[in-house]
């Protein structure tokens, strides 16, 4: 019965389309008499039913008329398209405010961590029957309930067990309440963009910087003015910003640390001038030589809002990330993520929170420290070793990749030529604001790398000069 019923829908649709394609085509023009329902079916092969009910849904459209003991009529002139307008494309011009998205190419995460593909985690070695067995047990437990619509500031075990981790691990101030869960540090910046800054007002950012921020920014239509980063990190200027971005344990992509002292500074002008500092606190998680300093968050909890993402730490297509905010945020920020995407998938963050109280995150965290700290001096000792004159090696004291100065060579050259050697070199003039580039250089990422993978990336690229 319900084969034979959808086998009907589907005559009466297919009928449906040829008659509406015919109308706007025009083979079948304005007040032109369509045959009887009767004389249609037994020309189609189909039941009058069929033919009846598509007339009348046509009618209910407005394609066409029926009149009792006239017959039925097409309703409506439609002009055709000329033939090459109906592929043609339409011309377009994005946005003021999506311009320099658009045209820059917006943000290229590599899909597969190639030599040397940066910011990518070791994922042959994620506990995946570890994760697989959580997922199971949470789906168990909260049933339905994760299948339902979320909190849009995010499942509360997971915001109570990241508020510990963070309060414990990076000295953040926090309660569960101030803490927003999201698909990424992409959002949380595009979200803070949409909140606090009108078209043409400042925002401060390290230059070179991240480039997922300045388009965030630009996007929201705000004036991005480049800060100067040198060993001790940003560099403090005088002005009057709305928002400061800065990346203070890893300055995004040169390495440096902020120091105290510039923190305090910085946080003394945006005290001043009243204004926001978002910290990216990306990769802290990762560390070799020495421990790095506690958020600047718990110096100035009120002024700052502090992101961190799962993107590094457990896997990229996770799609979960935080920000913790000052309390006057916190409302108008779930209002924002409601009207944009809701919420963050419910099981997913059942099955991370599950994974912190348990104690397999920091466990995890562990092993691919050590790992990622092998594979840190494998690079530098071998980048050392064969290229001694044309790489600079900036400390590189954390993160997943090691950024190197060029000193011989052109950047876009080498790096298209590395391309055919099955080289990916994420470049550094893709950090800088302004064209040509201060310095030339690439982020090599090595946590996803296997010792032979380094040794061979390497000497592909020493073939190159
Ligand atoms: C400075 C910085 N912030 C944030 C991110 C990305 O985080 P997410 O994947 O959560 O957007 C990256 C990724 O490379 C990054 O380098």
């Amino acid at each position: 019965m319900l084969y034979a019923v959808q086998t009907r829908t589907t005559r009466r649709e297919r009928l449906c389309s040829a008659l509406r394609q015919a109308i706007s085509e025009g083979s079948l023009p304005a007040e032109s008499r369509l045959p009887s329902s009767r004389l249609l079916a037994a020309e189609l092969t189909l039941s009058r039913v069929t033919v009846e009910a598509a007339y009348g849904q046509l009618e209910s459209e407005g394609y066409l008329r029926r009149t009792t003991g006239q017959g039925t009529f097409v309703a409506i002139r439609m002009r055709p398209p000329a033939a090459d307008k109906e592929t043609a494309a339409l011309p377009f011009t994005p946005s003021t405010r999506a311009a320099a998205v658009v045209t820059s190419g917006g943000c290229q995460d590599p899909p597969f961590p190639y030599a040397f593909a940066a910011g990518s985690p070791e994922l042959r070695a994620f506990p995946h029957e570890q994760w697989r067995r959580i997922a199971a047990r949470q789906q168990k437990l909260h049933g339905n309930a994760l299948m339902r619509y979320g909190d849009p500031q995010g499942w509360l075990p997971l915001r109570q067990a990241l508020s510990t981790y963070l309060g414990q691990a990076r000295g953040v101030r926090c309660k569960p309440e101030q803490l927003i869960v999201l698909t990424s540090s992409q959002q949380a910046l595009q979200m803070l963009a949409l909140l606090l800054l009108d078209s043409g007002e400042e925002v401060w950012m390290e230059n070179p910087g991240y480039p997922g921020a300045r388009h965030a920014f630009q996007s929201a239509g705000a004036r991005v003015t480049g800060v100067a980063v040198d060993a001790q990190g940003a560099l403090p200027g005088d002005g009057a910003p709305r928002l400061i971005y800065l990346t203070p344990s890893h300055q995004y992509p040169l390495g440096s640390a902020l120091s105290l002292e510039r923190r305090l500074a910085w946080l003394a002008l945006a005290e001043k001038r009243q204004s926001w500092i978002i910290e990216d606190d990306y990769d802290s998680e990762f560390w070799y030589d020495a421990q790095p300093m506690p958020a600047m968050q718990g110096l100035a909890p009120q002024r700052t809002i502090y992101l961190g993402t799962f993107s590094k730490s457990l896997f990229p297509s996770l799609r979960l990330a935080w920000m913790v905010v000052p309390e006057p945020l916190v409302t108008p920020l779930i209002r924002l993520r409601s009207v944009m995407d809701g919420h963050s998938a419910q099981l997913p963050q059942a099955v991370t929170a599950a994974f912190i109280e348990q104690g397999h995150y920091a466990a995890h965290l562990r092993l691919m420290r050590q790992l990622y700290h092998s594979r840190r001096d494998l690079l530098q000792e071998r980048l050392s070793a064969l290229l001694p004159d044309q790489l600079e090696l900036l400390p590189c004291r954390g993160g997943l990749q090691m950024t190197v100065l060029l000193h011989e060579g052109d950047e876009a050259d080498l790096t298209a030529r590395a391309a055919a050697q099955q080289l990916l070199l994420p470049r550094l003039a893709s950090c800088w604001f302004n064209q040509p580039p201060q310095q030339q250089g690439w982020l090599l990422g090595f946590s996803a790398l296997e010792r032979a993978e380094i040794i061979s990336g390497v000497n592909r690229l020493a073939t190159l000069f």
